[in-house]
């Protein structure tokens, strides 16, 4: 029997790695596409999936239309990916990023609570609610400490989602996924914003690179190999909460020289620190302890940060080329 599954933010980079990961597993992928004046449809576009999904129109903050995508779908699986997800973006707009990135969770297990209670749901927690950590490795018994309204608005959704699980016996799962990257990574974050630089300072069309704190540390995996963890989530018998990690945490400066030394440049020749890229609040440093869903998921990282960053290079030397 066919499955049928449902994604918001499909057209971000975790929805197009899992429309394409759930399309190869046999899958009827339904995927809820706001209206945009620019394209959102290039990463799909990129997977080759675009042909193969089902886009309804939607918005995370609009009820009805999660209530009719629940109908319209008969999704037995739905994995909550929409969000307003850029750290920066939530200070300007901390408002939006709540009813979005918080209350648009709220809304998307509603509109299943009404239709089909025992559609499985799938959350995308981040390790940004660890902020200013409380342990030097974070699992899923350390205690939460979001530093933005992004970080809070996440952390109101991850609540939720345990409420949901045991209010109403419903199959509610959270992922706390630390950082996660691809050559499909929006160019704000910022590997994607290093790996183009690099690209575009190699062939001449770019000077500089204007970066905020390097000194920050992340525990960076791979896209790819993360929706997998979602997908294993919801195939448990019973629902939970895990972080998925590679155990691994590296400063953007290092990040940066990877990326610069793939293609024969010293990146202190052409990274400039500038103010306007610092947070009002910094998240210091994240790194994740993945025992439990290599335990009970049989999950983990495959791809290193080194394989991942030359080749999201690899992918904006040719972007970069390709332009006129
Ligand atoms: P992304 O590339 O920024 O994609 C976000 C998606 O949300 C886009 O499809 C966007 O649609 C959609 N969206 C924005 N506002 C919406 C609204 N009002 N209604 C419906 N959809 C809306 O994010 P990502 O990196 O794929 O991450 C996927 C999810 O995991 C997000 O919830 C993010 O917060 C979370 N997360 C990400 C990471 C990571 O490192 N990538 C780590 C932990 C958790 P448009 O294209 O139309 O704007
Ligand atoms: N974006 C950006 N741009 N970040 C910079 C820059 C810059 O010019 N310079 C330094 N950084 C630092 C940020 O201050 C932060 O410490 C780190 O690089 C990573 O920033 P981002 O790539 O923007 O990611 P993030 O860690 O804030 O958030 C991402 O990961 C979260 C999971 O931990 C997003 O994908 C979130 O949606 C996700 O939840």
């Amino acid at each position: 029997m066919t499955k049928n599954a449902l994604i918001t933010g499909i057209t971000g980079q975790d929805g197009a790695y899992i429309a394409r990961l759930l399309l190869d597993k046999g899958y009827e992928v339904f995927g809820l596409h706001a209206r945009r004046a620019s394209d959102t449809l290039w990463r799909l576009r990129e997977l080759d999936v675009l042909d193969r999904v089902e886009l309804i129109e939607g918005d995370l903050t609009d009820l009805s239309s999660m209530i009719r995508a629940m109908n319209k779908s008969q999704a037995t699986e739905v994995y909550n990916l929409g969000a307003q997800s850029f750290v920066a973006t939530s200070w300007e707009q901390p408002i939006l990023t709540g009813y979005v990135t918080g209350l648009g969770a709220l809304n998307m297990m509603e509109a299943i609570r009404l239709t089909n209670q025992k559609a499985r749901f799938y959350q995308a927690s981040t390790s940004e609610m660890f902020g200013k950590i409380q342990e030097s490795m974070q699992s899923e018994a350390t205690p939460f400490y979001p530093r933005s309204p992004y970080g809070v608005a996440k952390l109101y959704a991850h609540w939720m989602t345990v409420n949901y699980r045991e209010s109403f016996d419903m199959h509610c799962s959270s992922g706390i996924l630390f950082n996660h990257e691809s050559p499909l990574r929006g160019i704000e974050f910022v590997t994607r914003k290093v790996t183009d630089a690099v690209a575009r300072i190699k062939q001449g069309k770019q000077k500089e690179l204007r970066l905020g704190n390097i000194d920050a540390k992340r525990d960076w995996g791979h896209a790819a190999d993360y929706v997998e963890a979602m997908w294993l989530m919801l195939q448990q018998d019973v629902p939970d909460d895990y972080v998925v990690a590679t155990g691994r945490t590296t400063t953007v400066r290092d990040m940066c020289k990877i990326a610069f030394s793939h293609v024969g440049l010293n990146y202190e020749d052409f990274v400039v620190i500038d103010p306007k890229f610092y947070r009002p609040a910094e998240v210091e440093v994240l790194l994740g302890n993945p025992a439990k869903a290599k335990a009970k998921l049989g999950w983990e990282a495959k791809i290193s940060l080194e394989e991942m960053i030359t080749t999201m290079v690899n992918a904006d030397m040719k972007r970069v080329a390709r332009e006129v």
